[in-house]
């Protein structure tokens, strides 16, 4: 069964190529590399022990993506290409209103004209905002996306639910998810933030390594026990192998159908358990400080998994500590390409 996964060498896309394989599925990497590097197509074969097929093209290229659905029998898609960087979309929107939502049409429009039914879409916790009740369920209503990059997830899931209320002959699942962290245990592929790392782990293993001088810890006086924030935070092959029970389950739906479902561990932990923990697991004291707080950071956000084990029959089944420890090794082995 063919997979298009776009946005197939980022740091999901990657590990779910992975997952796809190990499932018996045939995966087809779309990345224009704008965010990724072309290594990673030889480390995840290395993985998986065979070749992978790959296309450096831009979902936005209408005709380039047509030719991907004429020269392939797929049967499914998993659209990750997009852009994430919170701070970036404040000072660029129309970059990422333009990427991300032409990328989502363009597949919708080929989908429908190819008849290729399954997708699964990368959400975010982002579209709940500050949830009045933790932990949040996916009926909790979205509330004003604080980022543009927000509301390109939010406008993504209504243009998702339009197109399916117009009987498109369609099967969505859009995964919400919460704070995705770690490598495969492999130390293969793992996260590869260009430049300064916007993210809380990859911050950590830099500061670690020497490679930053300090992390800053953005509040200590929020209304939580020690005073930082709280996420969910997910190991990445934990994530993974969500969207393979997803596109296993759409492959029982039939018509129009779309849903959307959680993706986390069901448990919240501070940015300070964050760095005992690393400490733990990588035998290193971490150098940090408190700095004032980050704009748009909520206080406290954590998922009610209960929807994800009910209908997908899907669970985190590794904990923050293996997520932390094979974000170590990861960091530990990129310096030898660097
Ligand atoms: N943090 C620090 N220091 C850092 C980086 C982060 O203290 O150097 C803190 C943040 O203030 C926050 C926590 O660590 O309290 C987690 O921050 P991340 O940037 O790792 O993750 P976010 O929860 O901000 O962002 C994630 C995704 C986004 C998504 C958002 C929705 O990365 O794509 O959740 O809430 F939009």
């Amino acid at each position: 069964m063919q997979i298009l996964v776009t946005g197939g060498l980022g740091f999901i896309g990657s590990h779910t190529v992975v997952a796809l394989a190990e499932q018996g599925f045939t995966p087809i990497i779309v990345d224009n590399l704008s965010n990724s590097e072309f290594f990673i197509k030889e480390r995840i074969e290395q993985i998986i022990g065979k070749a992978v097929k790959f296309y450096e093209t831009d979902c936005n290229d209408l005709q380039a993506m047509e030719k991907i659905f004429q020269e392939n029998a797929l049967q499914g898609i998993i659209h990750f290409a997009a852009y994430k960087a919170v701070g970036e979309s404040v000072a660029e929107p129309l970059k990422y209103y333009e990427n991300n939502l032409f990328s989502l049409i363009n597949l919708l429009k080929l989908m429908q004209k190819y008849a290729v039914q399954k997708l699964v879409f990368s959400s975010s916790c982002t579209v709940y905002g500050q949830a009045e009740k933790l932990p949040v369920d996916e009926s909790t209503p979205t509330l004003p996306a604080f980022s543009p990059y927000g509301n390109t997830k939010q406008i993504g899931e209504e243009i998702l639910q339009d197109v399916v209320r117009s009987n498109a002959d369609l099967q969505i699942i859009s995964l919400r998810y919460f704070n995705p962290i770690g490598a495969h245990p492999s130390a293969l592929i793992g996260e590869l933030p260009r430049g300064v790392p916007n993210n809380l782990v990859p911050y950590i293993t830099q500061t670690a390594i020497g490679k930053r001088s300090i992390l800053n810890v953005f509040g200590n006086d929020y209304p939580t026990p020690d005073g930082t924030c709280i996420r969910d935070f997910i190991h990445v092959c934990d994530l993974a192998e969500a969207h393979v029970k997803a596109l296993e389950f759409l492959q029982q739906q039939n018509g129009s159908f779309i849903d959307f479902i959680n993706i986390g561990t069901g448990k919240g932990n501070s940015v300070l358990e964050v760095i005992k923990t690393f400490e733990q697991v990588s035998g290193k004291k971490l150098p940090y400080q408190f700095v004032p707080r980050r704009s748009g950071d909520v206080t406290a956000i954590y998922a009610d998994v209960s929807k994800a084990e009910k209908v997908l029959g899907w669970k985190a089944k590794r904990t923050l500590a293996d997520a932390l420890a094979d974000a170590w090794r990861w960091e530990q082995t990129i310096r030898t390409y660097q």
